[in-house]
């Protein structure tokens, strides 16, 4: 996620946009840049790192001129350098864009483009665009956007000036969110209205495949027809902070219901349904290797090393090849059985995470090839692995982790599914586990428009002091998430347990005091765990069960019922895991907790 400002007007351009960037700047903050028509072309200026380091970089020298565009950059090709900072000009300078979004087609644009003498600089696909409207350039920019638009696979919310036309910025929407800032004699561009609230309130939302031009004299809004749309103008009566967190009281809310979008997101251009297979281009590991892998191990630390649990299972399943799982922590500093043919595959959401990097560095040492799967672009983990999967799921500013996790298990899946298939997995299975996967962001969504059902069962439990989470298989590291989260963000101990592994111990806690969470879908294990909850009925506990069906075996044994959708095994932690994400959240701020700040916490823990 990006964020896009853009300006004209009599006022010189450059404070404004710097002052929406900073709006922006929750979007994605890895590096930025302005393009401002300066009298003589377009002069752009950009720097790595955070908005402050471009104000700082430009500050004895800023662009003058009343026309520009500026980003505010969330990595997802290529690294967080000034070259791959937007603003990108085309070949012959004349045009500069910025871009939020994924082009899926870049590649094969970048060779169309590099074969008729179009010279990249950058490793993003932004660049792309820039190149590809010059081409189409005859006259008329909106023209040559529209042009190169319908060439363009993915998603993009974009804007663009050119030299040759310095009184005009020509922006196009699909799949990411840009609006137009109407005020006296002059418009804003913005990819939501932070950026603009200090100076207008008074918005045109662009919607998908939608075109506009902006002058000083007015503005105009196209389909990719050329056609002229009548837009209706908004009023905004959120204020900042609410604008930042879309509308969502808190970024952890926000995150948990971006999960349909970020699942999606992490599937984007990967997922071959048709064929069951997954495409990995960023792991750098050939077929042939990937076929001689023997071992791998896991390292990862809390919500990450939950995930690799689930990986572990799923890969030890489906490809035969036996998984360790280690706590960055320990591994680090125990003497780890690490063999030529082991791959490690690092998990960490930001990718800086101090023990999980040290014990890749330490897999690396012993011979080991790494992958990471990671979402922050160009983070240490992600530039010193020998290949990753970007998750994609756009900042995470939650400290508890939630939209990274479901995107983290998905990506073990895409992996798997390669591996398997590169192994003896029929392609009608492949397709069975892609079908799933395809399916999932929907299933999420359904789950989500429940949310009521599970702030209601939270209202039940806002003041109980300790809480036991439950599962078997791939349900038991989704047990151990579900008790994360919840002790995190509410301070409520919690505990996960492996279901029938709390006959030997824990059962001794369980009271008409003691809530149970079961995680208990109708899989292979599903009469084992009824076993389960009847034991800890007898005891009085206070049951809640995620289950995916009606099931008469339940009758008269569950307090609270939370039902999701069916899915493949290996998925169901994915499903399961998205109530247990809102009970934890309910119940934390039924009991006034500092959700996306907790006490002791910190979003990325980079010392040991
Ligand atoms: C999860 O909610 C916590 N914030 C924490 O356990 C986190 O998962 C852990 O610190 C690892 O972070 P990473 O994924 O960025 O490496």
């Amino acid at each position: 996620m990006c964020g896009i400002v853009g300006y004209v007007g009599p006022k010189l351009a450059t404070p404004i946009l710097i002052d929406g960037l900073k709006r922006l700047e929750y979007r994605g903050y890895d590096s930025a840049g302005v393009a401002i028509m300066n009298g003589k072309g377009v002069e752009t200026r950009k720097a790595a790192g955070k908005i402050a380091r471009l104000e700082k970089a430009i500050f004895d020298d800023p662009p003058h001129g009343t026309l520009g565009i500026g980003h505010t950059r969330w990595a997802t090709h290529g690294p967080p350098t000034t070259t791959n900072a937007h603003p990108h000009a085309s070949h012959n300078g004349t045009i500069a864009v910025v871009h939020n979004g994924i082009i899926e087609n870049a590649t094969t644009l970048k060779r169309s483009l590099e074969a008729r003498g179009y010279v990249f600089k950058s490793d993003t696909d932004t660049e792309v665009l820039a190149h590809l409207i010059e081409a189409a350039y005859a006259g008329n920019l909106e023209a040559a956007v529209i042009e190169a638009l319908h060439q363009v696979d993915g998603t993009y919310g974009m804007a663009v000036i050119s030299s040759a036309e310095p009184d005009k910025i020509v922006a196009a929407r699909k799949g990411s969110p840009l609006l137009v800032g109407l005020g006296d004699g002059e418009y804003y561009l913005a990819s939501d209205a932070s950026a603009v609230l200090s100076y207008t309130r008074e918005v045109v939302y662009l919607d998908d495949d939608e075109v506009a031009v902006l002058t000083r004299d007015g503005y105009k809004i196209l389909d990719l027809d050329a056609s002229l749309q009548d837009k209706p103008v908004s009023r905004i009566d959120w204020d900042l902070a609410q604008i930042e967190r879309g509308g969502y009281q808190h970024f952890m809310l926000k995150e948990i219901f971006e999960q349909p979008t970020t699942i999606t997101d992490t599937m984007r251009g990967r997922l071959l349904v048709d064929e069951g297979f997954s495409k990995l281009g960023g792991i750098n590991i050939l077929a042939d290797d990937l076929k001689a892998v023997d071992n791998i191990v896991i390292t990862a630390c809390g919500t990450s090393w939950h995930s690799a649990l689930i990986g572990k299972m799923m890969i030890e399943e489906l490809c035969r090849i036996p998984v360790a799982v280690e706590y960055a922590s320990e591994f680090r500093y125990r003497n780890p059985i690490v063999r030529p043919n082991s791959l490690c595959i690092v998990i960490s959401q930001s990718g800086e995470t101090a023990d999980t990097l040290a014990a890749m560095r330490e897999a690396k040492r012993r011979g080991a090839r790494t992958m990471g799967l990671v979402n922050v672009v160009g983070s240490t983990i992600a530039r010193e692995s020998d290949g990753g999967i970007y998750l994609h799921a756009g900042p995470e500013i939650g400290v508890a982790s939630t939209k990274a996790f479901t995107s983290q298990v998905v990506a073990l899946v895409l992996f798997t599914l390669k591996m398997a298939r590169l192994r003896d997995m029929s392609v009608e299975k492949g397709r069975e586990i892609a079908q799933a996967l395809a399916a999932l962001p929907a299933q999420v969504q359904s789950i989500l428009d429940r949310a009521q059902e599970i702030e209601n069962i939270a209202e039940e439990f806002k003041r109980a002091q300790n809480f036991l989470y439950l599962g078997r298989g791939y349900n038991f590291p989704a047990a151990l998430e579900g008790a994360l989260k919840l002790k995190e963000i509410s301070y409520i101990h919690a505990e996960g347990y492996p279901a029938a592994e709390m006959k030997h111990g824990p059962i001794a806690l369980i009271d008409e005091m003691m809530p149970v969470v079961f995680i208990a879908p109708h899989d292979a294990v599903f009469d084992k765990i009824t076993s389960n909850i009847q034991e800890v009925k007898a005891r009085k506990g206070k049951i809640i069960a995620i289950t995916t069906r009606e099931e008469e075996a339940l009758e008269g044994l569950i307090d609270y019922e939370f039902r999701v959708p069916e899915t493949i095994d290996l998925l169901t932690p994915v499903l399961a895991s998205v109530p247990l994400q809102l009970l934890a959240y309910y119940i934390a701020v039924k009991r006034g907790c500092n959700v996306d700040q907790p006490r002791n916490l910190a979003k990325s823990v980079t010392v040991e």
